[in-house]
């Protein structure tokens, strides 16, 4: 008899065991074993396989798990499966997956294989018979018109059991959701349609759910250093740009900024001081109507100076992209509630931009399509599958209760947001038919915006080093799979998951600069890097600060609900309160942000790989490698924020999760 040791390892779910029967079966070169009950798998569990003669090179196991008559089905996730042969040789089959039924599924030995090194029959046949089964359960729908494609699942039970959350996760996303909004119904102002008539009452909407930087923000949100800090550090780091030249449409005159002659724009423009935020995809929109009040969303267009101490003050900003005397273009030195109403339009402008185009669509949607198209086109035993799927974690589901709970007719916005209603679907098609790769890829959109030295930009500095890191190990890894363009060419299931990204994810948008096809190793590791990128860190550095920077209501309020001034010299403190959000608006806007800007307890770090997908020893020492520099720069980030007011956290890799969690 030939005797195999077969080992089962249970994955991390606290429900991963079973008390089902659970069989095996080994499949190799030379032939197959009968099916073997392994005895019921607790954390882990060994049994002896025997079998008359050697089946050679073991090529994959099926697994089965039978209930016994008379007790009930129990679901299974097995996390992999190590098989010892009689020659010594140690074979591993990462599962990763929840077993439900009593169908024999089958999985491949862990060396990662394209499609044309998979030289056996069997390895061809599992192949085809796995993606004909994916396409099944990871269909594309179109959610709206003009924005990426989204996964088909008709509510939370119909997404494949893999992709959902964990029992832990579900149970602390309902926790906390039900938590604010309990807090908020306690102190009756979870509906309240009441004005503030004191801003300091803000910070009675929750109780101990400050952090260090909400609370500073509460200190300092008026202060014109502030608001120009944040669009280097704050949740919205991508949208401000070095300014060459004036837009047309907004005439700031140098008797407007040095009355003096101090300086002139032209001068200042050329020592590279100048730069502007520019709302212009808000111009023209309908803004949402709620409580039965007209909501207002402007279209500002700001100018930010450096100054000689290195800090980035506003010095004009004019609301709506028209100029017009009705539209005034405010100044630092204009009354202090003038130029405090001028900066929270701007803010107010900043929430919608920040959650529906640089949140939701550039990452959370962007990284759906990414998985999707992942999950439906490409086997387990490839290379791209193994090196991926870490950063598809959460994805389908979180974005699911997103489009719920977030954007759907009943939902956040819709009632809370200015950015809601009929503005909601053109700001994200207009967010969509700007997109380029360029932007995606943070060297190049850094470049492209003029950021390179701009001082303080921490979002830039811990980006660019992330960057790179994250480049280093995908060219390890794919240089270890892929030897020549040539390969990257004729590796059909490498160009599907491609190709429906283009076309799902990016809409076949050429405008964007996304090549069509890819054709080499380098095209290959940038798209990659892009993908690893935007699901990790981008995501971090737009989403963990949501609490931190709108706890504090007032700096970014999601609806106004006055008009904007339009002449000068005519606000008050009474204005502010009369403009800013009611009070249950201004509640439930916070406990969202509360919400999302939660970490769960089962959060995996940026390069911790729980599920061990790849068995070969390279890519193990690179993850490895990967993990070693990613240490180094969270140990750089901690050393480098002690010396900071603000310590910017959310490009530390120790901080941020593989994937679009929450
Ligand atoms: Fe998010």
């Amino acid at each position: 008899m030939v005797n195999y040791k077969v080992t089962v390892f249970n994955g991390s779910p606290i429900n991963a065991q079973t008390t089902n029967d659970v069989f095996i079966k080994l499949v190799g070169t030379d032939g197959e074993s009968e099916l073997n009950k392994l005895n019921t798998p607790i954390s882990f569990t060994s049994t002896q396989v025997a079998w008359p003669v050697s089946i050679g090179k073991l090529i994959q196991i099926k697994l089965v798990k039978k209930k016994p008559i008379v007790f009930a089905a129990v679901d299974w996730f097995p996390a992999k499966v190590e098989v010892e042969s009689p020659d010594g040789e140690t074979y591993n089959f990462p599962i990763y997956r929840w077993i439900t039924d009593s169908v024999e599924q089958s999985f491949r030995e862990g060396t990662a294989l394209r499609a044309f090194e998979d030289s056996h029959s069997i390895g061809r046949d599992s192949r085809e018979q796995e993606l004909n089964q994916r396409e099944k359960d990871y269909c594309w729908d179109v959610y709206a018109e003009g924005i990426p494609h989204i996964m088909k699942a008709k509510d939370l039970d119909s997404l494949p059991p893999e992709v959902r959350f964990s029992c832990t996760k579900s149970k602390q996303f309902n926790f906390t959701a039900t938590a604010a909004m309990k807090e908020l119904n306690l102190k009756g102002i979870a509906d309240s349609k009441d004005n503030w008539t004191d801003i300091n009452d803000v910070n009675r909407v929750f109780s101990n759910k400050d952090t260090k930087i909400s609370k500073y923000v509460e200190e300092h949100w008026k202060e014109d250093a502030f608001f120009g800090y944040q669009y280097l550090n704050g949740v919205n780091p991508i949208l401000i740009r070095r300014c060459t030249a004036l837009p047309e449409n907004f005439p700031v005159t140098d008797e407007m900024l040095f009355p003096d002659c101090q300086s002139s724009l032209a001068a200042e423009m050329k020592n590279g001081n100048i730069f502007l935020l520019d709302y212009k995809r808000f111009d023209e929109l309908k803004a949402n109507i709620f409580h039965g009040k007209q909501q207002y969303l402007m279209a500002p267009l700001v100018l930010l100076q450096k100054t000689p101490d290195d800090k980035l003050m506003p010095i004009a900003i004019q609301l709506k992209q028209t100029p017009a005397e009705d539209n005034p273009i405010f100044l630092p030195t204009d009354s202090e509630y003038d130029w405090l109403m001028a900066k929270i339009f701007v803010r107010s402008a900043d929430s919608s931009e920040h959650e529906l185009n640089v949140h939701l669509l550039r990452t959370h949607l962007l990284a759906e399509a990414f998985a999707v198209s992942l999950l439906r086109n490409v086997p387990m035993v490839h290379p791209l599958y193994k090196l991926l799927v870490p950063h598809t974690r959460y994805t389908l589901q979180i974005n699911f209760l997103a489009r719920n709970l977030l954007i759907s007719p009943s939902g956040f916005f819709n009632k809370y947001a200015a950015s809601g209603g009929e503005a909601l679907s053109t700001i994200l098609q207009r967010s969509m038919s700007s997109i380029t790769y360029k932007s995606l890829c943070m060297p190049e959109d850094i470049a492209e915006r003029g950021m390179e030295d701009v001082p303080n930009y921490y979002y830039r500095d811990d980006g660019l080093k992330l960057w790179d890191i994250i480049q280093r190990f995908v060219e390890g890894v794919l240089g270890f799979y892929y030897k020549s363009d040539e390969q990257v060419q004729h590796d059909l299931e490498l160009q599907k998951w491609f190709s429906d990204i283009f076309e799902h994810g990016f809409l076949s948008q050429e405008t964007t600069g996304i090549p069509q096809r890819l054709s080499s190793v380098a095209e290959l590791v940038k798209f990659v890097t892009m993908v690893l990128f935007t699901c990790s860190a981008q995501h971090s550095a737009v989403n963990d600060g949501q609490f931190d920077y709108g706890g504090w209501m007032p700096n970014t309020p999601f609806s106004l609900q006055l008009p904007p001034p339009t002449t000068k010299g005519t606000t008050s403190e009474a204005t502010m309160l009369n403009t800013l959000p009611d009070i249950g608006t201004s509640a439930q806007g916070m406990a969202a942000l509360w919400l999302l800007s939660k970490p769960p307890f089962d959060f995996v770090p940026l390069g911790q790989f729980p599920e061990e997908h790849f068995s070969e020893e390279f890519p193990c020492q690179l993850i490895k490698d990967f993990q070693r520099e990613l240490e180094m720069l969270s140990a750089e980030i901690i050393s480098r924020n002690i010396g900071l007011d603000i310590p910017y956290t959310y490009m530390d890799p120790a901080l941020m999760e593989n994937s679009v969690a929450i």
